[in-house]
């Protein structure tokens, strides 16, 4: 196995080991790895000098054991939907520590989040009307703002380009009409402005330029706030690829610094959010191979999974490491990884592996903790599939695979 990754979940023969305990496809996550990811990033926050907190974005990757995760190690959570407010209540996670996106949430979404007590962002002005007009409770809120950095990454997460639908734009007459609505409002309470560029984005500039715009903000409005400077720190998908997490934080960090030198205490706190770059490396799924075809121009072996349970190279070109764990020969031939879902386009990626490669062996897909599972589907009825947890020592189920059961739940017809 590829050196930078060999260590993860035990390795090898702990993979095989699960793969034949659980079954195929499986995704494992490393626990160990996912919290040396958060302390990367709590370690390069904190070399900020303003109070500064760590967000976990749930849209990466969201079940019970995650959110146990996430308290065991003080992080704030953001949560984008009424599903993800529902499951971080029901795992005991302080409503005061949630961070409530989306760009267009419903009267539900905002009564409830109104009710806990959990900071709204909104993403533009009818939403803030909205809250004015259904707010039982004082309501903290932040603002989105569209900084307008376009960063270097997929267009489909990119949000920060000038027709993006997220966020107010910064400059705008809708962003004085936010703050004058927020400004009369004696239910609704500034308490932090935010942004988010985009995901998996590998250079420091633009974070630094959307948070030195940020505080450029804050320093205008003439109040202590918090600078919410969202996520989209990139990881290392391929074995050639280089991302240095800490490095990236801690020039945002500094950058923070020096821009607040000369207004001390403008900013209160600084709040991160971050998904991909904790929970992303800390994954694999494990798949079996199945049959083997040769075209003219490929050699495919086919697995028994796909799109329906990693989306991403379909829909960004997303690129993964692959090894079969079954095989350590040293011959090794181009191989295109096919899924067996019934689309052109279910096909994971290209890999050297061993020539011999064979029905029954276990190839596994590295760096699938985020975004894979939360876009999993049943297209074709395929069965989501189970979540395994390995903690250095020992391995445990975080969600149970699916079951043609479970495909009927919904159906209404009760003799089924
Ligand atoms: N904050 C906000 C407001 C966000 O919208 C996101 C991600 C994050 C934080 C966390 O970003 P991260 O640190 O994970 O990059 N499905 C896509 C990614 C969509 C990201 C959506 N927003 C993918 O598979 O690449």
């Amino acid at each position: 196995m590829n050196k930078d990754f060999d260590a993860l979940c035990g390795g090898r023969e702990n993979l095989i080991r699960l793969a034949h305990k659980y079954q195929t496809p499986l995704l494992v996550i490393d626990k160990q790895k996912a919290i040396e990811n958060i302390d990367t990033i709590k370690n390069a926050l904190s070399l900020c000098k303003i109070s500064n907190t760590v967000a976990y974005a749930s849209k990466a990757f969201l079940c019970g054991e995650m959110l146990n995760i996430v308290k065991e190690n003080n992080l704030s959570l953001d949560a984008v939907s009424g599903g993800e407010l529902f499951l971080a209540d029901r795992f005991g996670i302080d409503p005061q520590k949630i961070y409530f996106h989306g760009n267009n949430k419903s009267v539900q979404e905002l009564t409830e989040a109104n009710d806990k007590g959990v900071t709204v962002i909104a993403d533009n002005y009818e939403e803030l009307e909205l809250l004015e007009k259904i707010a039982k409770k004082p309501q903290k809120v932040m603002l989105r703002i569209n900084t307008g950095i376009e960063a270097n990454t997929h267009k489909y997460i990119a949000t920060a380009f000038t027709d993006s639908k997220f966020g107010i734009l910064h400059n705008s007459d809708d962003f004085k009409a936010c703050m004058d609505l927020i400004d009369n409002s004696d239910k609704q309470t500034l308490t932090g402005i935010s942004s988010h560029i985009g995901s998996q984005i590998v250079e420091a500039e633009p974070f630094i330029q959307n948070a030195e715009i940020l505080t450029d903000i804050i320093k205008s409005l003439k109040r202590p706030l918090c600078l919410n400077i969202g996520g989209g720190y990139g990881i290392k998908y391929l074995k050639e690829s280089d991302v240095d997490l800490f490095g990236l934080i801690s020039k945002v960090a500094a950058a923070i610094n020096e821009k607040t030198s000369d207004a001390v205490g403008c900013v209160k706190e600084v709040i991160i959010e971050c998904g991909r770059s904790i929970i992303g490396d800390a994954g694999i799924t494990l798949y079996t191979a199945g049959f083997k075809k040769t075209t003219p121009h490929r050699r495919y072996v086919f697995v028994d999974g796909g799109m329906s349970d990693n989306i991403r190279p379909a829909l960004y070109n997303a690129k993964y490491h692959f090894e079969n764990l079954s095989r350590n020969d040293t011959k090794t031939e181009l191989f295109t990884i096919g899924g067996k879902l019934c689309e052109s386009g279910d096909v994971l990626g290209e890999a050297f592996m061993p020539h011999n490669t064979e029905y029954g062996d276990i190839i596994a897909c590295f760096c699938t903790g985020a975004y894979c599972y939360p876009l999993s589907s049943n297209y074709n009825l395929a069965l989501k599939s189970a979540v395994v947890i390995w903690d250095g020592k020992k391995d445990y189920l975080a969600l149970r695979r699916q079951t043609y059961n479970d495909l009927i739940s919904l159906e209404t017809r009760g003799d089924l």
